[in-house]
C-alpha cells in the first residue's frame, strides 16, 4: 500500500520538518473535500501570513501527478485528492493476496509480552464475572501474536489461601468423592456456601480450616491429596469453557506456585529498606504516594494476595524476560495493581515500568443478576448454552436446510458472547442482552458473520477464486460505496497495532462494523454478479476482500467465521 501521506508531504514546501508535516496530515471526514486534508494554522506565524493566504499558496506550488490528482485550498486547509482508482486497486488486491495474513506485522520480533488473564479461582465455578478478563486477555494474545510478539498465556490460578482450608472441612464433613465426581465444582460450591452458614454459629470450624490450611502449607499427605482433587475438579470444569471460547494458556502457574517463591524478593525489599512493621504486619508503607500501606505478611508470618503477586512478577521476569506483563483484571482491583508496581519501582527494578494493569469494567445481565457470594450465580456455561440455543432457533428459521446447523449456532452463539465483551472501551461496564448481542442486523457479531457468509456465497456462485488472478475492468470499482469500504479495509492493519498499543479490541471490532455495513451499502448499489464478466470479477475482489478482513478481525477477536449461514 502506498503511504499516501509521505507522498503527500513530500510535496508541502513549509517550513516544517517532514515528520510534522506527516503528523498534520489526515484523512478527510467527507469525500466530497477530498481523501487527506493538511492545516495550516501552525505555519501563519513563521510564514507571517493568514492560514487562508498560506493554504492558497501552498495550494499553487503543488505538483501533481498519477497518485495526487487534484489539490485545493478552502479555508486555511489544503485538500488532496488522490488517484482513487489506483487507491481501490492496491487496497482490495493487496487483501486478496496477502489472505488469512493480512494485518500481520513483524513489528514485535523479538519481544515477549506476559499476558496474565482468566486467573480463575479453584472451587469456584466459571461464572460470567470472568467473561471479560477471558475475551479481552485472549484476543490481545491473537493480536499480539499476529504482529509478530512472542506472547506467554498465563493463568494466575487463585489456588492458594485460608479458603482451601475451609474447603477441606466443608469437604469432610458434607461432601464425599462420589457427589464430587457426580456434580463437579457445584458440589465443591455447595458446601462452601453451607461452611459459611454454619461458621457463624460454630466458630471452632474456623479453627479447624485454620489447622487445615497449615495442613496444606506444610505438605501433609491428606491435605495436598484434597486440595489437588479440588484443583483438578476445577480445572476440568473450566477447561470445558475455555474450549468453547478457544482460548488457550502457555503457563499454569497459580498463586500456590509462589508458594516457595515469596522470601526471596521479600528479602530484597527488606535489604532495599522498604519494609516496616506495622501492628506485627509487615509492609511497605506508600504514604508519600496517597496509597495504603502494601501488606506483604501478616502478623502470624502468613502471606497474600499481594506477596504471591510480587513473587510473580518477579519470577515472570527472570523466566521470560518479557518487554511487558499485562494484568487482565477488573478495575477493582485498580489499587492493588498500583501499589504492586509501586513498591516494585521504589524496589530500582528497571522493568517497573513495563507492567501494565489492563482493567476493563463489569458485567452484568440485563435483569439485574449478577453474580454474589452466596449462591446467586449467573454461570458462564449457562449464558452460552442458552445464547447457542438462540442462534440454533435463529438460523433454522432463517435458513432451514443448512448443513451443520448445531456448529454454526455454537459459532454464532459463542461469538455473540465474546463480541459483547469486546465491543465497547474496555473500562465500561456493559449490561448483557441476549436479543441485543443476537441480532443479525445489529452491531453484533452475528451480523459481521452473517456478512461474511452472505460474501462467501456471492463468490461461490461465481465459481470462487478465478477472479482475481484474470482480467477486471477497474471502472467497476470507481463509485464512492467502493472507495468508502476500500478506505476502511485498508485502515485495518493500522486498525490492529493500534488496538494492540492501546490494549484494546474494539478498535478491531468498531471497524469490522463499519466494514460490514459498507459493505452492505456497497451490495445494494452495486450487481456483483452479471454477464459482464470483467465488471464482474472486479466487483468480486470486493466480496473477496471485505469476506478476507471480516474473518480475519473475527479470529483476532477469537471468534470463528462460519462458512455458510
Ligand atoms: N484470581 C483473581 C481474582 O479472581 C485474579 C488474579 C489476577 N491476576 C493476578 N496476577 N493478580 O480476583
Amino acid at each position: 500500500m502506498k503511504d499516501y501521506k509521505q507522498i503527500i508531504a513530500s510535496k508541502i514546501n513549509a517550513p516544517l520538518d517532514n515528520a510534522e508535516i506527516v503528523s498534520l496530515i489526515t484523512e478527510t471526514a467527507d469525500d466530497n473535500f477530498g481523501d487527506y486534508a493538511f492545516p495550516c494554522f501552525k505555519l501563519a506565524k513563521a510564514m507571517r501570513m493568514s492560514p487562508v493566504a498560506i493554504a492558497q499558496k501552498l495550494a499553487g506550488e503543488i505538483a501533481l501527478d498519477n497518485d495526487i490528482v487534484k489539490v485545493e485550498a478552502v479555508n486555511g486547509y489544503l485538500n488532496f485528492f488522490i488517484n482513487r482508482q489506483d487507491f481501490i486497486n492496491d487496497a482490495l488486491y493487496g487483501v486478496v493476496s496477502c489472505g488469512d495474513s493480512y494485518g500481520n506485522d513483524v513489528i514485535g520480533k523479538g519481544k515477549t509480552i506476559c499476558i496474565d488473564y482468566s486467573s480463575v479461582n479453584i472451587c469456584k465455578s466459571f461464572h460470567i464475572g470472568h467473561l471479560s478478563t477471558t475475551a479481552l486477555g485472549s484476543s490481545l494474545y491473537k493480536i499480539f501474536t499476529a504482529l509478530g510478539y512472542n506472547v506467554v498465556g498465563i493463568n494466575h490460578l487463585g489456588d492458594y489461601g485460608t479458603q482451601f482450608g475451609k474447603m477441606i472441612v466443608a469437604y469432610k464433613l458434607w461432601s464425599n468423592e462420589q457427589a464430587v465426581r457426580e456434580h463437579g465444582v457445584a458440589e465443591l460450591q455447595r458446601v462452601y456456601v453451607k461452611f459459611h452458614q454454619e461458621e457463624a454459629e460454630h466458630p471452632e470450624l474456623t479453627d479447624e480450616a485454620r489447622a487445615w490450611f497449615v495442613k496444606v502449607e506444610q505438605g501433609d499427605a491428606e491435605a495436598t491429596k484434597l486440595f489437588q482433587m479440588f484443583k483438578d475438579v476445577t480445572l476440568r470444569d473450566v477447561q470445558e469453557i475455555y474450549d468453547r471460547l478457544n482460548v488457550k494458556f502457555d503457563s499454569w502457574n497459580g498463586e500456590s506456585f509462589y508458594m516457595d517463591k515469596m522470601d526471596e524478593p521479600l528479602q530484597m525489599l527488606r535489604d532495599k529498606g522498604l519494609i516496616c512493621e506495622s501492628q506485627g504486619a509487615q509492609v511497605v508503607d506508600l504514604s508519600d504516594y496517597n496509597m495504603p500501606p502494601f501488606l506483604l505478611l501478616k502478623s502470624d508470618g502468613s502471606s497474600l494476595y499481594a506477596t504471591r503477586d510480587l513473587a510473580a512478577a518477579v519470577w515472570r521476569k527472570k523466566e521470560y524476560d518479557f518487554d511487558k506483563c499485562l494484568y487482565v483484571v477488573a478495575y477493582q482491583q485498580n489499587l492493588h495493581f498500583k501499589q504492586l508496581f509501586k513498591v516494585l519501582e521504589l524496589a530500582n527494578l528497571p522493568w517497573a515500568k513495563d507492567m501494565v494493569h489492563v482493567a476493563y469494567g463489569m458485567v452484568s445481565l440485563e435483569d439485574g443478576a449478577m453474580s454474589t457470594r452466596k449462591g446467586n450465580v449467573v454461570l458462564l456455561r449457562d449464558v452460552l448454552n442458552k445464547a447457542v440455543a438462540k442462534s440454533l432457533e435463529t438460523i433454522v428459521a432463517k435458513n432451514p436446510d443448512l448443513e451443520n446447523k448445531e456448529k454454526v449456532a455454537e459459532q454464532v452463539g459463542v461469538g455473540a458472547v465474546l463480541f459483547s465483551a469486546l465491543e465497547n472501551s474496555k473500562i465500561k461496564d456493559i449490561t448483557f442482552s441476549y436479543d441485543r448481542v443476537l441480532n443479525f442486523d445489529g452491531e453484533t457479531a452475528p451480523y459481521l458473520q452473517y456478512t461474511a457468509a452472505r460474501c462467501n456465497s456471492i463468490l461461490e456462485k461465481a465459481g470462487m477464486s478465478r477472479y482475481a488472478k484474470i482480467a477486471h475492468d477497474p471502472r467497476a470499482l470507481d463509485n464512492i460505496e467502493t472507495l468508502r469500504l476500500s478506505k476502511l479495509i485498508a485502515s485495518f492493519p493500522q486498525a490492529v497495532k493500534d488496538s494492540a498499543l492501546k490494549y484494546e479490541p474494539s478498535i478491531i471490532s468498531g471497524l469490522l462494523i463499519d466494514i460490514a455495513q459498507a459493505f452492505n451499502r456497497f451490495y445494494i448499489e452495486h450487481r456483483v454478479l452479471s454477464d459482464n464478466l470483467s465488471e464482474q470479477n472486479a466487483r468480486l475482489t470486493v466480496v473477496e476482500a471485505t469476506a478476507t478482513v471480516l474473518k480475519k478481525g473475527l479470529a483476532l477477536l477469537g471468534i470463528e467465521t462460519p462458512a455458510k449461514m
